[in-house]
C-alpha cells in the first residue's frame, strides 16, 4: 500500500511544473519556453519530497488519508520556488549617502576610484560583529522568503582579508542553519583587491588562493567567483586564480562583461564555469562562443535591476543570448551598491521589458535554470517527483499575470521542504 499523502494541494488553476525539457543541461533555445503548464491541476508532497503532479482527474484519490493535509488552490498558480541564484547575502551597513551621488551623476566605478563603493561596504563589514552580520542577513532571508524564494546562493566579498571574508562564509552558513530558505555559499574574496593591497591584485589573489581557499571546503562552499572588470581584477588574473580554484574542486562564476567588453565570460565558460554574472556588454557573437565553451552547460546569469539601479542604458541582450543557445538565469544582485532590492519579480519583469524574454522565459529563468547556475538542479527548481518540496500558491490564476503587476509581490503561501509556512 502506498503511503498517503502528507500534504495536498488541488484544483489549481495551473500548475507551472517546469519539467519537460532536457534532463541533463539547462534550457535553451525553444526548450526555454516549452516546459509543461498543467490546467486544473494538483501537486501531492510526502514528507519534505514532492510525490506526484498532475491534472485533477488524474489525482489517486487512494493515497488521500486522514493525516493528508488538503489545501483548495483554486484560481491560484502553483510553481517551484523561486531560486536566487546570486546575492551579496552578508554586509554591514547601507550605501544610502553614495546612492545620492549617484543620481547627481557620479559613475559606479568613479564611486569606486574614490575609495567609496564596494570598500566603503568593506569598512562597514569588517567593523561589524559576527551577530550583528547574522542578524543582517536574516533579516534580508525573511525579506527573500516572502518573495517566494526557497533556496539562495549568498556570496562573501566584503571582507577583502582572510579573516573577515571566512567570517562572512560561516555567516552566511549559519543564516542558513537558522532560517527554512536553503543558502548555497559562494566564496567571492576576489571581489576587488583588499585596501591593503591597492594596486597589486595578483598579489592579493595568490593570498587568496594560498591561504583562504584551502580552508574551505568544496562540499559546503561549492562556487569561487571573482570580479572581472576594471578597478577589479583582469581576465588573465581572473584565469589564473579560477584555474587554481578548480584545481582544489571549487565550482567557478564570475561577475564579467559588466560594464566593459574584457572577454571575461569566454575565458569563464572555457574553463568549464557554471555561470557567468551580469553580461551586459556581452554580445550575441560573444553569446555564442560562451555556449560552445560552455557545452551548454555554464548559465549566462542576467541580472537587469543593476543596470536600472546604475541609470546605465545598456542591458543584457538576453533575447539573443537564447537565439544563440545560451542559457540564461535571472537573478536580482541583492547588494548594498548596485542593487538593494530583494525583489525578484521585479527582476522577472525587467528582464521582459528591457532583455526581451518571454514570460516563460524569465520564469524557466527564476527556477530551473537558476537552480542550475548554483548546481542544484537535482534538488530544486521544478515540479517533479523526487525533488524537494519547495513551492509557491500566487495569488494570480494565470502565469501571464506575473509579468503584468509591475512591482508586486504574488506569493500568497510558501512551502520549503514540505512545510506550509
Ligand atoms: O554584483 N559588480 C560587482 N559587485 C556587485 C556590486 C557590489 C557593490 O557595489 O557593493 C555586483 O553588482
Ligand atoms: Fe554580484
Amino acid at each position: 500500500m502506498p503511503q498517503p499523502y502528507s500534504l495536498l494541494f488541488c484544483h489549481a488553476a495551473q500548475v507551472l511544473t517546469l519539467a519537460g525539457g532536457p534532463s541533463d543541461k539547462p534550457l535553451t533555445g525553444a526548450d526555454l519556453s516549452e516546459w509543461r503548464i498543467i490546467e486544473h491541476g494538483y501537486v501531492a508532497c510526502l514528507g519534505d519530497t514532492i510525490a506526484a503532479v498532475g491534472p485533477m482527474g488524474e489525482l489517486d484519490a487512494g493515497r488521500i488519508g486522514p493525516e493528508t493535509r488538503i489545501v483548495d488552490v483554486s484560481g491560484r498558480v502553483l510553481m517551484p520556488g523561486l531560486v536566487e541564484c546570486h546575492t551579496h547575502l552578508v554586509f554591514g551597513g547601507n550605501r544610502a549617502d553614495e546612492f545620492q551621488r549617484k543620481l547627481q551623476g557620479e559613475s559606479y566605478l568613479d564611486i569606486l576610484a574614490s575609495g567609496g563603493g564596494i570598500l566603503s561596504t568593506v569598512r562597514k563589514t569588517r567593523a561589524a560583529t559576527d551577530e550583528e552580520l547574522l542578524q543582517s542577513a536574516l533579516h534580508h532571508l525573511e525579506g527573500f522568503r516572502r518573495y517566494g524564494i526557497t533556496t539562495l546562493e549568498a556570496k562573501s566579498g566584503y571582507g577583502l582579508d582572510a579573516e573577515t571574508e571566512l567570517r562572512l562564509v560561516h555567516v552566511a552558513q549559519e543564516a542558513g542553519r537558522r532560517q527554512p530558505v536553503r543558502v548555497v555559499p559562494t566564496f567571492l574574496g576576489a571581489h576587488v583587491p583588499g585596501p591593503e593591497y591597492k594596486g597589486r591584485p595578483a598579489e592579493y589573489l595568490d593570498m587568496l588562493a594560498a591561504d583562504v581557499l584551502p580552508q574551505l571546503d568544496p562540499a559546503a562552499v561549492p562556487f569561487v567567483d571573482i570580479f572581472c572588470e576594471e578597478g577589479a581584477f583582469s581576465v588573465a588574473d581572473s584565469r589564473r586564480y579560477l584555474q587554481r580554484a578548480r584545481e582544489l574542486g571549487f565550482g567557478l562564476k564570475i561577475h564579467a562583461e559588466q560594464l566593459h567588453e574584457l572577454g571575461g565570460c569566454q575565458m569563464a565558460a572555457g574553463l568549464g564555469a557554471v555561470s557567468v554574472d551580469h553580461c551586459d556588454y556581452l554580445t550575441p557573437a560573444g553569446a555564442a562562443e560562451v555556449a560552445a565553451a560552455g557545452q551548454g552547460r555554464t548559465v549566462a546569469v542576467l541580472l537587469p535591476l543593476v543596470p536600472l539601479y546604475l541609470r546605465q542604458e545598456k542591458y543584457a541582450p538576453g533575447r539573443q543570448f537564447i537565439e544563440a543557445g545560451l542559457p540564461v538565469a535571472l537573478s536580482t544582485d541583492f547588494n548594498p551598491g548596485s542593487c538593494p532590492s530583494k525583489n525578484l519579480w521585479l527582476a522577472l519583469q525587467v528582464a521582459c521589458l528591457k532583455m526581451g524574454l518571454t514570460p516563460r522565459e524569465a520564469l524557466a529563468a527564476v527556477t530551473l535554470n537558476a537552480a542550475w547556475a548554483i548546481g542544484q538542479q537535482a534538488s530544486c527548481g521544478s515540479l517533479e517527483p523526487g525533488k524537494r518540496a519547495d513551492l509557491l500558491v500566487l495569488h494570480v490564476p494565470d502565469y501571464r499575470e506575473l509579468p503584468y503587476w509591475l512591482g508586486e509581490n504574488p506569493v500568497a503561501q510558501v512551502v520549503i521542504g514540505g512545510e506550509l509556512l
